[in-house]
């Protein structure tokens, strides 16, 4: 199968941070289809080999571990072109038609690289320039939308030059290898799934920490916030996947149509319950291992009394017959304790302890990153008797180790599938949508409070109120198990 992936925002961070360096690893492992030619556009002049070695530059930022020969990059750069384009400019479509048409690729894939204000833009000049034929699909990078009327208008002016099915919406955490493995899990494995529910499961943690702070996105990060920039997509695909009906087959519908029903299932928010069950907090600056690291609001674009949120913590629930009072915390952070993702399946205790000194119970505990892994803890007896405490054990199971030579990285995976048209880790836009009407209370309600987040110090696990909202229910944050 031949291919043309055209990078728009081809010199931007996306492309040369994420982008290029996941394009090379996928040559590199020969999975690339070998037919195929790697388009960056952007606004300035520059030849083929200009970008190229831009690029090689590049890489040298960001592939330290992998960093390729000359010979090596030389090849992959065969690959690459560059071209101007000024997006306003319809005649630049067409020249990108022409140039396209010269070959006459089984795929085009438009990868929308750019500042998410020109998505609009570019849909409708390919869609006039006619470069929107069934050959053709056309990937969105998140933000989509800052709400939901945004993300309507965008779904609205994509859908009138795309179909449904040509548009792919990334949400890079779905192409996790840990993230795929979720559905592996419950649904390639016949232990978990009859446990998988309200009577055996107490409650349900996702933790996405970050130990870095904004950087140099402070304009786009205050615009932004926790909120929208990680719950609003990479926190709830991950309660989709874990709260999820079993799809009957293994499409991309069918597992689409059950997450969708997940998102439509969460308790909706009202003032009241954001006010209770919602916590935002923006960090303060404080000695991090012995280094002063500046706070929220002493970073570089950021206003000096800007409220936006660097760390969200909630509670919420999946209102239907497997999960009724269940309830499922969702917390992410700048500025964290560690840089750390993972999900805690907490199941409930015995129900008639026999022995002595019992405390705790089995726990499921699956880690994203940095490493991608399994830990199932148990209770064992040290010794005989029923008088001895039980301690904790886990097996522990490293999926890095296991799949050592076999694993692709986010973008790796999503660029190929992209190129191979496989829509199962794509965001449909109903998802989406449906994503962005749950979380629109909360920004509401925040929008009229005056009193703005807590602060936390730099390097904690965010405002003292985090913990308080799940030790009410009577429980605690993993890192305090
Ligand atoms: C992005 C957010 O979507 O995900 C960033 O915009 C965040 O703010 C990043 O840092 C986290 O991704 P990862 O893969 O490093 O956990």
């Amino acid at each position: 199968m031949s291919f043309d992936l055209v990078l728009f925002g081809g010199t931007g961070d996306l492309t040369w941070r994420k982008l290029m360096p996941a394009l090379f690893q996928a040559w590199r492992h020969c999975k690339l289809p070998p037919d195929g030619r790697i388009l960056a556009v952007a606004r300035d002049e520059r030849s083929d080999d200009a970008y190229r070695t831009f690029i090689k530059d590049k890489f040298a930022e960001v592939e330290t571990a992998k960093r390729p020969s000359d010979d090596e990059f030389a090849r992959f750069a065969q690959l690459v072109h560059y071209r101007r384009m000024d997006l306003a400019q319809p005649e630049h479509y067409t020249g990108l038609k022409q140039w396209l048409d010269a070959r006459g690729a089984d795929v085009k894939v438009f990868f929308l690289a750019t500042s998410p204000h020109l998505f609009t833009q570019i849909c409708a000049q390919l869609g006039t320039a006619g470069l929107n034929g069934p050959d053709v699909r056309v990937v969105l990078e998140k933000p989509l939308g800052h709400d939901l009327a945004s993300a309507q208008e965008i779904n609205r002016v994509v859908r009138a030059s795309f179909t449904e099915s040509q548009a792919l919406r990334i949400d890079h955490y779905l192409g996790k290898p840990a993230v795929q493995n979720l559905t592996a899990l419950r649904f390639g494995n016949a232990l978990f799934e009859p446990l998988w529910r309200r009577e055996s499961i107490a409650n349900i943690q996702i933790t996405i920490a970050e130990s870095l702070g904004v950087g140099t996105r402070g304009d786009f990060y205050d615009r932004t916030g926790a909120l929208r920039d990680m719950v609003q997509n990479h926190a709830l695909q991950l309660l989709t996947m874990i709260a999820m009906e079993p799809p009957a087959i293994g499409d991309a519908t069918a597992i689409r149509d059950e997450k969708l029903k997940v998102l439509k299932s969460l308790k909706p928010f009202t003032a009241e319950t954001v006010a209770r069950d919602v916590v935002r907090g923006q960090y303060k600056g404080a000695s991090v291992g012995g280094e002063k690291v500046p706070g929220y609001l002493e970073e570089a674009k950021v206003p000096v009394d800007s409220h936006t949120e660097t760390f969200v913590a909630l509670r919420t629930e999946v209102q239907n017959w497997r999960w009724a009072g269940v309830p499922f915390y969702l917390r992410t952070g700048k500025r964290l304790a560690a840089r750390d993702a993972l999900i805690v399946v907490n199941f409930r205790p015995v129900p008639h302890p026999i022995f002595a000194g019992i405390t705790g119970a089995n726990k499921l505990v699956i880690k994203l990153q940095p490493e991608d892994g399994l830990e199932l803890h148990l209770l064992a007896a040290k010794g005989a008797g029923t008088n001895e405490p039980l301690s904790p054990v886990k097996l522990d199971l490293d999926f890095d180790k296991a799949f050592a030579a076999n694993r692709v990285g986010a973008y790796e995976r999503l660029l190929l599938d992209a190129i191979a048209g496989r829509l199962n880790l794509f965001v449909r836009s109903d998802e989406q949508e449906e994503a962005w009407r749950w979380v629109e209370p909360v920004l509401d309600t925040w929008r009229n409070d005056s009193a703005g987040p807590k602060s936390y110090a730099a390097g904690s696990w965010g405002p003292p109120s985090s913990s308080a909202l799940i030790a009410r229910d009577g429980f605690v944050w993993e890192e305090e198990s």
